[in-house]
């Protein structure tokens, strides 16, 4: 069956990839030439030799980041709860016979935190905001990761920065209602007729939310895109007197002595 055929059987499609021999996957997309328009911008921020190099891609979908990745010589795993969008992957990752190199399985963000694996670079664009549990992920990922992080999510339009206090005095809460406090809008019903949008953030909340867990964003190569590194002089949340949560949330026994140990 020639390619065309086959992209149409695999349809639809939300990653336009031109394929080695010159057909793409998408060509009418809403966003025009999506995803490699935000490639084109990141790419120079990532090492081009990825030899040895154990990726994770999340919410890997039809495979665009995953399949530039192994290009690059990375070992990537894919993951998505969708498996349509891993089919159109398996099936990708072949045109460019890059499957030995991509794995793809079908898994929610949440179960990587029954998994030992640690990760080079986390791949983690266009996923946060789909999550009704946003900060766990994010607590999650940061167990998993031994390097970059690569972090995109809907925000909000304002790019305002702010130092954060140590402490609010419990009658100075106004200051959380100041235009670059940290902060996350919630969408209770839809946004853009997408019932799975949850969370958008602004800008300074990204920046405390992954300084909270443990990363530090050393890049903005493009709107709404974070390039993090983990900074183990950041204490995240579960090191500390969280830990125990992290545990109950994760499906993990926790005991009065983890509560003791990491006591506020
Ligand atoms: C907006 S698309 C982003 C695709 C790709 N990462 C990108 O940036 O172009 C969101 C993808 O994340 C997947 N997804 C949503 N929630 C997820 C979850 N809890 N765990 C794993 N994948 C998820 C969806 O199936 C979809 O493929």
């Amino acid at each position: 069956m020639d390619i065309q055929k086959q992209i149409e059987q695999l349809e639809p499609w939300f990653h336009n990839i031109h394929l080695p021999d010159g057909t793409v996957t998408a060509p009418n997309h809403f966003l025009g030439d999506f995803p490699g328009f935000k490639w084109e911008k990141i790419q120079a921020e990532i090492p081009q030799d990825l030899k040895g190099w154990n990726v994770l891609d999340i919410g890997c979908n039809a495979g665009f980041y995953a399949i530039e990745l192994a290009k690059r010589g990375a070992e990537v795993l894919a993951i998505d709860l969708d498996e349509h969008y891993l089919k159109q992957g398996r099936w990708t990752a072949k045109q460019f016979g890059l499957e030995h190199k991509i794995k793809f399985k079908q898994m929610q963000v949440y179960d990587l935190a029954q998994q030992p694996e640690k990760y080079d670079l986390i791949w983690f664009m266009g996923v946060f905001y789909h999550l009704r549990y946003p900060l766990l992920a994010l607590d999650i990922l940061s167990q998993k990761a031994n390097g970059m992080m690569v972090f995109q999510t809907l925000s909000l339009p304002n790019s305002e920065e702010q130092d954060i206090p140590e402490d609010v005095a419990f009658h100075d809460r106004e200051i959380l209602q100041s235009k670059s406090w940290p902060s996350m809008s919630f969408i209770e019903h839809k946004l853009a007729g997408d019932p799975t949008n949850w969370w958008v953030p602004n800008h300074q909340g990204i920046l405390s939310m992954l300084s909270s867990c443990g990363f530090r964003v050393t890049a903005t190569p493009e709107d709404e895109t974070y390039i993090a590194i983990k900074d183990k002089t950041l204490q995240s949340s579960m090191e500390t007197w969280n830990y125990s949560e992290f545990l109950s949330a994760t499906g993990k026994p926790w005991s009065e002595e983890v509560l003791l140990k990491t006591k506020k």
